[in-house]
């Protein structure tokens, strides 16, 4: 495509290394390590670049963001190139005292993720003792620090059920936006599939639950729903398109269109410590393997909602039909949807929460 529009959104992988185990961990198999992670000076360099292209918002995340010792001068480098900056984290590895030097910095929104509403359940999916009650902790300074909030759940089978008490936690520490975002099967949580698919009952519920609560805590509370792409009947526009509207930076300097496209073996990605994020964005053959619908198969260029969701999402083709250039398969106008029914007729008996498989970092922490 020539001329691409400018991204809206980057963002940034600071780090893969993190201190929760959570099975449904989005992040690919093969992580980078630390010796592996750019410089503070190549952050640098790269949030600059991002603003030059129209970034108007980073997201720095990870693994855990606070793993880094410099996140204070990355979130100030974010800040300072004119990003509106935005911190997702678990909470674990800040300090009050952390805190108030990253709000210092310039740091617009902070998004805190939670496992659960309760120390048992909470700690038993993040495989972090204590998290729990620190991550409470940390919410308590935010709030005090003053600054912008929202409440971040992965939710799936074993703790969908807590949906009115996650609404009530986001208020009870004084977030604006709830966003609950139902297991995306990407990366390590493929694995865990069986065990984290939600019932179409609990989805159901939820949807129920969501919709009444958009009412009676409307003024108070926005709340954000990601359901579960396989109980829906049409794909979304991932990404909002391939290539149309943000890029993602992995914590060795990769640069991807989406979160999964490592999963794609075809791919080949430029890496910011070659390549301008200018150039990467306009000419790379990785972001414009799939921009635009060309690459589409004609059944999908003549589909009325082709211009809604562009053949949805590359990573799931991938994951579930062996080939990126195929239609999505939630898509029930396409073939490739037999094989996402027949998943979830496959799963209809999940195991318990206990034969998951948790991802433990060991290997790269530090
Ligand atoms: Fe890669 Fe959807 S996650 S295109």
């Amino acid at each position: 495509m020539a001329n691409p529009p400018a991204p809206i959104a980057m963002l940034a992988e600071l780090t893969h290394r993190c201190p929760l185990s959570c099975p449904y961990c989005s992040n690919p198999l093969q992580l980078a390590g630390r010796e592996a992670e750019l410089t503070t000076e190549d952050w640098e360099r790269v949030f600059r670049q991002a603003a030059e292209i129209g970034v108007l918002q980073v997201h720095l995340s990870g693994g855990e963001p606070a793993s880094r010792r410099d996140l204070e001068a990355l979130v100030g480098a974010a800040c300072d190139a004119g990003l509106y900056t935005n911190l997702i984290t678990s909470g674990i590895g800040l300090t009050p005292d952390r805190l108030q030097a990253i709000a210092d910095r310039g740091l617009d929104h902070i998004q805190l993720s939670v496992q659960g509403t309760t120390a048992i359940s909470a700690d038993r999916v993040g495989g972090y003792r204590g998290g729990f009650d620190r991550k409470m902790l940390m919410a308590e300074a935010i709030h005090r620090i003053g600054l912008a909030l929202t409440l971040n759940v992965v939710m799936h089978r074993h703790n969908l059920e807590e949906l009115p008490e996650v609404f009530d936690l986001a208020e009870r520490l004084g977030a604006r936006r709830v966003e609950i975002a139902c297991v995306q099967f990407q990366g390590w949580a493929l694995k865990n599939r069986a065990t984290l698919q939600p019932t179409r009952q609990q989805v159901d519920r939820a949807k129920a639950l969501v919709a009444e609560a958009r009412t009676t805590r409307a003024g108070r509370l926005v709340i954000d729903f990601v359901p579960p792409d396989y109980y829906s009947d049409l794909p979304k526009a991932c990404m909002g398109g391939w290539g149309t509207t943000g890029l993602n930076v992995s914590p060795d300097g990769q640069v991807l269109p989406c979160h999964a496209a490592q999963t794609i073996p075809s791919l080949t990605f430029s890496n910011v410590r070659d390549r301008d994020l200018g150039w990467i964005w306009a000419n790379d053959p990785a972001f414009n393997a799939f921009r635009a619908t060309d690459w589409l198969p004609e059944a999908c260029r003549a589909c009325d909602r082709v211009g809604v969701d562009f053949g949805g999402c590359r990573c799931q083709a991938m994951a579930i039909l062996g080939d990126a250039s195929l239609p999505d398969p939630v898509c029930r106008r396409t073939p490739g949807r037999a094989a996402l029914d027949a998943a979830l007729v496959a799963e209809g008996n999940a195991p318990g929460l206990d034969a998951a498989i948790f991802r433990r970092m060991g290997a790269i922490a530090g």
